[in-house]
């Protein structure tokens, strides 16, 4: 292991263009759950056609508010662990680096990360069904219907978190920056994601294609580690901060 670590650790080190794409595994260290796991993932427990789709929020919007609190509140108590400071860190070492998250939870930019794409919105943020966008908590305050109501001049329409739910598309903006980073970075560096839900899970196969050396850190195998240059099996929180010391010439042979 200490062997693969030094050889991610001199990808990155010579590194011109790094793409670091996450997903929920990234967070689970800070007490975040995942979705996909079978003992306690999310998923394993709660439907997603009812709780993360448009169709599950006309059924039962009030459900669907009070799971995104639930969710929220366990983001808000939750902290960025080693493994984000470590991914924040690497923009001090190597010039163009940009996170692409499929995370909701904004740890990426509390631990210090500047250039952060969020493929999936942010559960922080929030718009209403008739379009108005960027509402935040301090926006909806007073208000104790659940779901709360647009508090735009003559809206009234009903507040959703600002994530995408399955059968949604992406922000335009935010995929094709995302895709055009993929072609042109030289090394990707993927953490955390079983690699199941599209467009996220392309964005590797365009790295590929361009020739890019792949590194990624997880647990167990996930549907892109065939691609993987250097499959680094364990958690984020205990292997990057290992690849940091291995770029410092810190990693003692064991
Ligand atoms: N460190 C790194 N990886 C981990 C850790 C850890 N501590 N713990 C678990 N993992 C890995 C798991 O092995 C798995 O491969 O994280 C991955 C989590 O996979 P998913 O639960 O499928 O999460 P993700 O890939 O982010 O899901 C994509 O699906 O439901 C949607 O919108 C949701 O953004 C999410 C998307």
């Amino acid at each position: 292991m200490d062997y693969l670590i030094r050889q991610a650790a001199s990808l990155l080190a010579n590194a011109r263009r790094l793409v670091i794409l996450t997903g929920a595994g990234m967070s689970k260290e800070s007490g975040i759950p995942t979705f996909r796991e079978a003992q306690d993932g999310l998923w394993a427990t709660y439907d997603p056609q009812q709780l993360a789709t448009m169709q599950g929020f006309r059924a039962n919007p009030k459900l669907v508010w009070d799971w995104y609190r639930y969710r929220l509140q366990l983001i808000e108590q939750a902290h960025p662990h080693p493994g984000h400071l470590a991914v924040a860190e690497l923009e001090q070492r190597i010039r163009g680096v940009v996170v692409i998250t499929q995370n909701v939870d904004g740890l990426h930019e509390s631990a210090g990360s500047h250039d952060v794409l969020e493929l999936h919105g942010s559960i922080r943020r929030f718009k209403c069904l008739r379009g108005h966008n960027g509402l935040t908590m301090d926006d909806l305050t007073g208000q104790t219907e659940s779901p709360p109501r647009c508090p735009r001049a003559d809206c009234d329409a009903l507040v959703r978190p600002d994530v995408v739910w399955f059968g949604e598309q992406l922000d335009s903006t935010v995929i094709q920056r995302a895709f055009l980073e993929s072609e042109a970075c030289d090394v990707m560096l993927i953490i955390g994601t079983s690699g199941v839900v599209h467009p996220a899970a392309s964005l590797p196969y365009q790295a590929w294609n361009r020739r890019a050396r792949i590194i990624e850190v997880n647990p167990q195998r996930s549907e892109l580690t065939d691609l993987a240059h250097i499959f680094l099996q364990g958690t984020a929180g205990q292997v990057l901060p290992n690849v940091l010391a291995a770029m410092d010439g810190e990693l003692i042979d064991r």
